[in-house]
């Protein structure tokens, strides 16, 4: 080895070291701001690739379906744990924290948690089993999981309309949140838990998830935080509302969180994230790769994001992409069959313009620096 490249080895290991590139950039995303980075994983089972890409870039998991009632619960009384508890094992080898995903939905649940023999479960039927399923499931993953997603998705889409109509609250009623909360703190007092929903930047939906966090406050009712999903498209990023509802739940004393972001940019019919939604199947517009003029305007529009989150990191306490790489994303499949490309990684694990646009935003060091816990 001669002089030069001993030089360059030491250079390269020092510069690691620090975790910056040669512009001074940060060299990984989980380096680069004061908050968690996280992204939602099926299994464990991955590549190579992908493990040292998210073992290098990110702190977080959230499980992507797993943990949802259809997989851990599918028939009453017979809980199946094997997919979530390889996952989780696979976090703690890992130094990962889990952000668990999602205790009670409208959407994978099955549908025996609402039914009595032909009719529907009465109010006590469905509480009961509401209870059993948080407890049981809480309790399995208790100083395992940094936090929950005790209920998604709850508020209604529909102007006018405070909260969704859906079996829980058919079966239960309004109060089936507030139930929710207390069962999952009863069962981890130490998990951090959660209300996550998408759209709820916008003013309509801001005010009734305000409307939702005073109600369960003037109840007592355990609520850490606010989930902002984050499913947005490319030249629709609803900056203004997004800085507005981080200010507002904020505000109300609860971490706020980004947690499903994608940014995608394959045209779509509907906005948010309605897993319910079904679009007839459109062309497959970029089936070989997306033109660079989109690429630039995705990574615009990333770093504009990630400005706002830096410009507010001392409010928000995590960032969770939607899937580590674009091959890995449920937007290849939701609303149509479709090659997308929503993260900040390609399929093939490379970087896009858009990580180089994220690891860019300049620190603003007054806020940065402070201690955070
Ligand atoms: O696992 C089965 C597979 O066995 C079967 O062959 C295949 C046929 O369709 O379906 C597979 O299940 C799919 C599952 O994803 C796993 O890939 C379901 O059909 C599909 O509906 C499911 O979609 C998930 C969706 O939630 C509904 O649960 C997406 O992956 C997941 O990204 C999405 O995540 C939600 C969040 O939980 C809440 N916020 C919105 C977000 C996007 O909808």
């Amino acid at each position: 080895m001669g002089h030069h490249s001993i030089h360059s080895t030491v250079c390269a290991a020092l510069l690691s070291l620090i975790a910056v590139d040669a512009l001074g950039a940060p060299a990984s995303l989980k380096a680069a701001y004061g908050f968690a980075i996280g992204a939602a994983m099926n299994s464990p089972q991955i590549s190579q690739g992908e493990k040292a890409l998210l073992l290098a870039q990110f702190t977080n998991l959230t499980p992507e379906n797993c943990m949802k009632p259809k997989a851990l619960q599918p028939t009453e009384a017979k809980f199946t744990f094997e997919t979530s508890d390889a996952l989780v094992s696979f976090a703690q080898q890992n130094g990962l924290k889990v952000n668990a995903h999602t205790l009670l939905w409208h959407e994978a649940c099955p549908d025996w948690f609402f039914q009595d023999g032909g009719h529907p479960a009465s109010r006590e039927l469905a509480l009961k089993r509401m209870r059993n399923h948080i407890q049981t499931v809480v309790t399995h993953f208790r100083g395992k999981v940094t936090s929950w997603d005790v209920v998604n998705e709850a508020i209604s889409q529909t102007p006018g309309e405070y909260l969704r109509k859906t079996k829980w609250m058919s079966c239960i009623g309004e109060d089936f949140i507030a139930e929710a909360f207390r069962a999952a703190r009863e069962a981890d007092p130490a998990a951090e838990l959660y209300y996550n929903d998408y759209s709820i930047e916008y003013r309509e939906q801001r005010e009734k998830t305000l409307r939702l966090i005073r109600y369960l406050k003037a109840r007592n009712v355990p609520l850490d935080g606010i989930g902002i999903q984050g499913h947005w498209q490319l030249d629709q990023v609803p900056l203004t509302s997004i800085e507005e509802a981080i200010i507002a739940f904020h505000a109300e004393g609860l971490k706020v969180m980004i947690t499903e972001l994608d940014l995608d940019v394959v045209p779509r019919k509907i906005t948010g994230a309605n897993a319910g939604h079904k679009e007839s199947a459109g062309a497959d517009r970029y089936p070989n790769g997306l033109p660079p003029e989109m690429l630039r305007r995705q990574a615009e529009q990333y770093r504009a994001l990630f400005e706002l989150f830096r410009k507010h990191s001392d409010k928000i306490s995590r960032v969770t992409f939607w899937g580590l790489h674009d091959g890995a994303s449920w937007l290849n499949h939701w609303p149509y069959k479709r090659t997308n490309y929503p993260l900040l990684w390609g399929r093939d694990l490379q970087p896009k313009p858009a990580l180089q646009a994220v690891l860019a935003v300049p620190p603003s060091r007054s806020l940065d620096l402070l201690p955070k816990n």
